[in-house]
Order: C-alpha cells, then structure tokens, then sequence
C-alpha cells in the first residue's frame, strides 16, 4: 500500500523554509507530547540551510532538550571539512539552539568508510534500545533530491540500493567517494519522510520522480514509508513542470 504522498507547493524558496520548519516543529511537538521524544534525521546538502537557518532563528524555544538528532547521510570527510553536513547543520542551527551535544549523533565520517557505518549503526542500535534484525523508526526524515534522482546518498546504480542493511558505506562513481548512507529499510520505516525541493534545476527531475512508480526509475521514488506519511515541500520553481 503506497504511503499518503502529500505535495506542498511554496511560491518562493523562503515560502519553502517556513513551510518546512513549522512541520518540523509540529511534528516534533507532536512527538514529544506522545512519546516524550522527538527523533529526526537531517538532510544534507544545500537546499536545508535555510530551513535550519529559520529554526534557529524562529525557534530556539522550540523543545530542544527532547530532540534527538540524526543524520540521514554524511559525506566521507571529517567534521569540520566544508562538505561535512554535520558541518553545515552545525553552522547553520545546532549551534544555535540550546540542544544537549549528547542528542546529536553525527555519522563518524572522519573513520573508514565501513568502520564508520558500523559505528553509526552502533549508535542506532544503543539509543533505539534495538533487537537483532529491527530498524528504526524515526519521527521525521528529512530528504533532498539531485538532478539524477538520488536522494540522501543513494544514488543511480549504487550498490546501498540493494542493501537490506541500516547503513552503508556507498561508493559513488560519479565523485569517486564513499558516503555513509541510512537504505531503504530505515527510510521506509519512518512515521514521516519530508523532502524539500527547490529551484529551476530541479523541476524536470521532480515531474519524473513524482510519476507513479513503480517501475523505480529514480532512488527517489524508491522511499515509500511503509507505515508513515510521505510529504513533498516544494517551489513554484521547482514545481513549474507539474
Ligand atoms: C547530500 C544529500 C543529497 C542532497 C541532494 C540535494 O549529502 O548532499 O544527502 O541527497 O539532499 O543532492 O542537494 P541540494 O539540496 O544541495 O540540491
């Protein structure tokens, strides 16, 4: 059964990052008044910034002590490389806001591409209390999506596609590295997965992805919560070919 899919059109990229930070927080309020925790996975890449900018700016009294915070995916370089995303998130709101260093798991992308999957599904298994051959499951997910239709580090003809793990260590052709990626199982596993698409360079690419699947053309199309909401926050830019 295919999740509810729910496509939120913004008319600017600002539009986009309210849109995207108030359903952070309603999700994340939502969560902790149920379960007292909020679990999230942060996107990397460049259209988040200014979502995370807002959130730091608009919501530092946002239950930061209650929000635990992953990432969905990490480049193969240290912290403080300037392709880190742990960076970028860092930068742009982590630092910011009054959120306990001890609720922020960072993929430990300085290690060994393997060694550092390892460790990050070490962390998983530790904070989710989690028993042999059980994934998961997080509040929120945020996603991006690359004009070849990957999304987080799951790209075209990468061998995590076919991965029944939690996290893999993917050698990506195109850039001749490793990224540390969570699959499909943790993906699909999530109550929500929320990407955010903005700009004219992604329009094309996002008529494709949103075509009905299967067949899975695209990584994209291949996050199908199994049991959660799936929700697009998109531009009037990016959306211009729908
Ligand atoms: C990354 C992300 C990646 C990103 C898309 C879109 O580590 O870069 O996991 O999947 O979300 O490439 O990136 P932009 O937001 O920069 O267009």
């Amino acid at each position: 059964m295919p999740p509810t899919r729910t496509i939120e059109v913004l008319p600017t990229p600002e539009g986009l990052f309210h849109a995207a930070a108030n359903n952070f927080v309603n999700v994340g309020t939502a969560a902790i008044a149920a379960r007292g925790r909020f679990t999230v996975a942060l996107a990397g890449g460049s259209t988040p910034k200014g979502m995370y900018s807002l959130l730091a700016q608009k919501h530092a009294r946002f239950n930061w002590r209650q929000t635990y915070i992953f990432f969905s995916d990490e480049r193969h370089v240290p912290p403080d490389h300037p392709d880190s995303n742990y960076r970028m998130a860092n930068e742009t709101l982590l630092s910011k806001v009054p959120i306990p260093v001890s609720n922020v798991f960072r993929i430990p992308a300085e290690l060994e591409a393997v060694p550092a999957a390892n460790r990050y599904v070490q962390k998983l298994e530790a904070f989710f209390d989690l028993s042999p051959d059980t994934v998961p499951r997080f509040d929120l997910i945020l996603l991006g999506l690359g004009p070849d239709g990957h999304t987080t580090s799951l790209f075209p003809g990468s061998r995590a596609l076919k991965d029944a793990s939690m996290v893999f260590a993917n050698w990506v052709d195109k850039f001749k590295s490793y990224r540390i990626t969570f699959t499909y199982p943790v993906l699909n596993r999530a109550a929500e997965v929320m990407f955010l698409v903005s700009g004219p360079d992604k329009a094309e690419i996002l008529r494709e992805v949103l075509k009905p699947s299967p067949p899975v053309n695209y990584p994209a199309q291949g996050v199908q919560p199994s049991n959660g909401r799936l929700l697009w926050i998109v531009d009037q830019a990016a959306a211009k070919m729908l």
